[in-house]
């Protein structure tokens, strides 16, 4: 990633190779299949949030993520279980207090940063291919030195993973009382997988194994730690997984309360 506006002193120019990289592999695969799917989910996810509608399903009180908490007036009332807040202008989304943090935590993850690095600003869009930009400023300066922000973000996420669980435990509800379906399996399935990902975070088990001069003096967190790094190797996968359960939770709401499809109850 190293360009010649950062190149460390001492440091060698490039071979003269007249070829833009040597690679003769299919590079370009993985970038392109990234912008892909990023850009699917971005589009479906924004129109999800403007579309202001079919995000409850009153019988079972599913509540999709992409409107959870519901803080405007225009909320159905049993759909917003912390309060109405705001006003119900068309371009407020629904979960005005939740969305934006969200945001701002996946797009400074660590995972995320290289992939759209790689994939939308193409710097550098793989190992050993140059980069799409004659300079690199890296991320000592604004606006990218926003990116060290991200272990606040973090305790953000963890609230809304919080308020993302509650929803999933009212969920149990059928008109008569506790109830149990598809779309239950669904909304905690999601719950999980958002856990796995915020606890796999690198600031995550920087907090919980960070600071220490000697582990054998902190059994209880060492043996944390050792928790958190198995996920942590596993935070690109939870990261699009995430993006998977969380889509597929969503739809699944939508479609039940718009009346598309039944839910498939287990017990009524
Ligand atoms: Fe990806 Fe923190 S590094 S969520």
């Amino acid at each position: 990633m190293t360009s010649s506006a950062t190149k460390p002193r001492g440091a060698r120019a490039r071979a003269a190779i007249a070829a833009k990289t040597l690679r003769t592999d299919r590079w370009w695969l993985a970038p392109l299949i990234t912008v892909i799917g990023l850009g699917a989910w971005v589009t479906y996810a924004t129109v999800r949030v403007f579309m202001h509608k079919w995000y409850w399903v009153e019988d079972y009180h599913y509540l999709t993520p992409f409107y959870s908490p519901c803080v405007t007036d225009r909320c159905i009332p049993e759909a917003s279980h912390f309060g109405q807040y705001l006003p119900g202008w068309w371009i407020i989304p629904d979960a005005a207090f939740t969305l934006p943090f969200l945001l701002l935590f996946r797009l400074t993850c660590y995972y995320y940063r290289k992939a759209y690095y790689r994939s939308f600003w193409l710097s550098p869009p793989a190992c050993a291919v140059p980069d799409g930009h004659a300079s690199y400023g890296g991320e000592t300066r604004f606006p990218l030195i926003v990116q060290n922000s991200h272990r606040y973000f973090f305790y953000f996420a963890m609230v809304i993973s919080l308020i993302n669980t509650w929803d999933a435990i009212l969920a149990f509800h059928s008109p008569e009382g506790f109830g149990f379906g598809l779309g239950n399996l669904i909304l905690l399935g999601n719950v999980i997988m958002l856990w796995a990902y915020t606890i796999s975070c690198h600031s995550c088990r920087h907090i919980i194994g960070g600071r220490l001069k000697n582990f054998s003096k902190h059994p209880v967190r060492y043996r944390a730690w050792g928790y958190v790094s198995w996920l942590n190797v596993r935070h690109m996968q939870l990261a699009w997984i995430t993006l998977g359960t969380l889509a597929l939770a969503d739809f699944y709401v939508m479609s039940v309360a718009a009346g598309w499809i039944s839910d498939l109850r287990f017990i009524n």
